[in-house]
């Protein structure tokens, strides 16, 4: 850009100046890093932003929810909001820090926070500190944080009930709630510490699935129970995400989970069993072990990589054996031919016949035959490690299989059009100087205003 001079636009004053920065916008051509346009004015007048904190702490005028800053992208970039001394301050609700995703801290203190949401930091999954002292708290529920690393939680100062429903703070603080000093009031209205909180019918569920380990054939059915106890009574919720049919029944504490005509691909896949009430939750779960006889999922052509490589998927429960063929006589594995597996996922096996220095000795039609004891797969393959003696031999000891075409190496396509591509802007860029400053110094197109710059494309077009 440095190259153009203002002064070769014809154009004279501050007019050019703004015209010169109306073309450089309307090129899309940044300017600096900073957005001159990105106001930083949406922060509250109780409250100080900086990039990555916002603080709010005058009573006056105060305000009444979380500050929401001007894009998503700047509450993004903060960790860190304090609140105090807010009056109007009394809750904090679903959506209402849903674009601050990376916020690590939260302090709201001296307020008078009543309500918290049980989706209030379904978007914070990074917060770790949250102090809440001195508010107007009765109670909160565990299911706020179950899906959070909370590390520090304070809650002193609040008039925490002494309900079950806040039992699990007393489990979950220990002595961390003497600490902070936590009390609670009794419905009477008198007050003790939280730690000394006992109430009869009040804990964290059980439970509890048999059996705990289980081996079913393919297509065989599968019944599972799942049994809770607990007061008070908890729900019971079954969690997978399975390929078979199921059906689950449920009554009082026992929920049975049929499976029907089990898929082998939900071989190893986990269910759950969560049984959770107002105190906690508990989960039990087990894998299911799905018996299946092997299926070669992929056999592919010979690739070339440190070793010759014939790579293949397999499936199978329990593990299959491996034997291969070549031209139908049985490979004998050794330090140069040899099945490797490289990979276990949930139900595949992913490798190698892997073959050392291949000569054309070794070219031929390979059969893969997999086996275990619910039976057997196979599959061919056609491999071919060299050219034949009387093929022009390269100075390589093997080569490319001979039926793909031999292409120049990728690399030097790239360099060759890099550099005409280079050529290309170049020209082009010089192409348009020329343009600009002949038409620049010419009264003809020189009409006062932005109009010259907008014209002079139409004008080259119609020459
Ligand atoms: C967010 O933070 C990153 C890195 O600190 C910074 O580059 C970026 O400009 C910030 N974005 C906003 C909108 O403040
Ligand atoms: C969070 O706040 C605590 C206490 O004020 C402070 O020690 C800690 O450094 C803060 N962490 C972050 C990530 O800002
Ligand atoms: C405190 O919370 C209770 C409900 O738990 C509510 O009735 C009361 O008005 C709140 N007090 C203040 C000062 O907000
Ligand atoms: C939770 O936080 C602790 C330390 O604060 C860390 O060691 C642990 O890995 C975290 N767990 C998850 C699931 O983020
Ligand atoms: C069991 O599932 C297989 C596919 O997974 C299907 O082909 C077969 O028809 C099913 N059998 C019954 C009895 O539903």
């Amino acid at each position: 850009m440095s190259a153009y001079q203002p002064g070769s636009w014809a154009l004279s004053g501050s007019e050019s100046w703004r015209c010169l920065w109306w073309w450089v916008l309307a090129c899309g051509v940044a300017v600096g890093s900073g957005d001159p346009w990105m106001s930083a004015e949406a922060c509250r007048s109780s409250c100080s932003c900086s990039s990555t904190r916002i603080s709010c702490v005058d009573p006056e005028p105060g305000i009444s929810s979380f500050p929401s800053l001007q894009s998503d992208a700047e509450m993004e970039n903060i960790t860190d909001i304090y609140i105090a001394n807010q009056n109007g301050f009394s809750s904090i609700n679903d959506k209402d820090l849903h674009h601050y995703k990376n916020l690590r801290n939260l302090t709201v203190t001296n307020s008078r926070l009543t309500y918290v949401s049980k989706l209030a930091f379904e978007n914070n999954l990074k917060l770790q500190y949250l102090n809440l002292k001195d508010n107007n708290l009765s109670s909160l529920s565990w299911r706020i944080f179950k899906h959070l690393n909370i590390s520090y939680l304070i809650l002193s100062g609040n008039p925490l009930r002494c309900s079950c429903e806040n039992m699990w703070i007393k489990l979950l603080l220990g002595e961390e709630a003497d600490t902070q000093e936590l009390r609670c009031t009794e419905d009477g209205g008198a007050r003790k510490m939280l730690s000394s909180l006992t109430l009869p019918n009040c804990e964290v569920p059980m439970a509890t699935v048999s059996p705990s380990k289980t081996s079913v054939k393919e297509g065989e059915n599968l019944e599972l129970s799942c049994t809770t106890s607990g007061v008070p009574a908890p729900e019971l919720i079954w969690k997978m995400l399975l390929a078979s049919n199921y059906e689950i029944e449920t009554s009082g504490q026992i929920s049975v989970l049929r499976l029907s005509n089990l898929s082998s691909l939900d071989h190893n896949s986990k269910i759950s069993c969560i049984a959770g009430n107002i105190v906690g939750e508990k989960e039990s779960s087990l894998q299911l072990d799905i018996l299946f006889p092997p299926k070669i999922t992929k056999l592919s052509d010979a690739i070339p990589d440190h070793h010759w490589c014939i790579p293949f998927s397999v499936a199978g429960n329990p593990a299959p054996l491996f034997q291969w063929y070549r031209n139908e006589e049985v490979v004998t594995e050794d330090d140069y031919i040899m099945t490797m597996i490289h990979d276990v996922t949930e139900r595949e096996y992913h490798g190698c016949l892997q073959l050392d220095n291949p000569t054309h000795i070794n070219n031929g039609r390979y059969r893969l035959v997999v086996t275990n004891e619910f039976g057997m797969d196979q599959k061919e393959v056609d491999a071919h490690f060299m050219k034949q003696p009387w093929d022009d031999v390269g100075p390589d000891y093997y080569e490319q299989p001979s039926d793909t075409p031999t292409v120049n190496p990728p690399e030097d396509r790239v360099a060759v059009y890099v550099v005409v591509g280079i050529a290309a802007v170049a020209f082009t860029g010089f192409l348009l100087m020329l343009v600009i400053l002949k038409f620049g110094g010419n009264s003809k197109f020189g009409i006062k205003g932005c109009v010259l710059f907008q014209r002079i494309p139409v004008e080259v077009v119609s020459r």
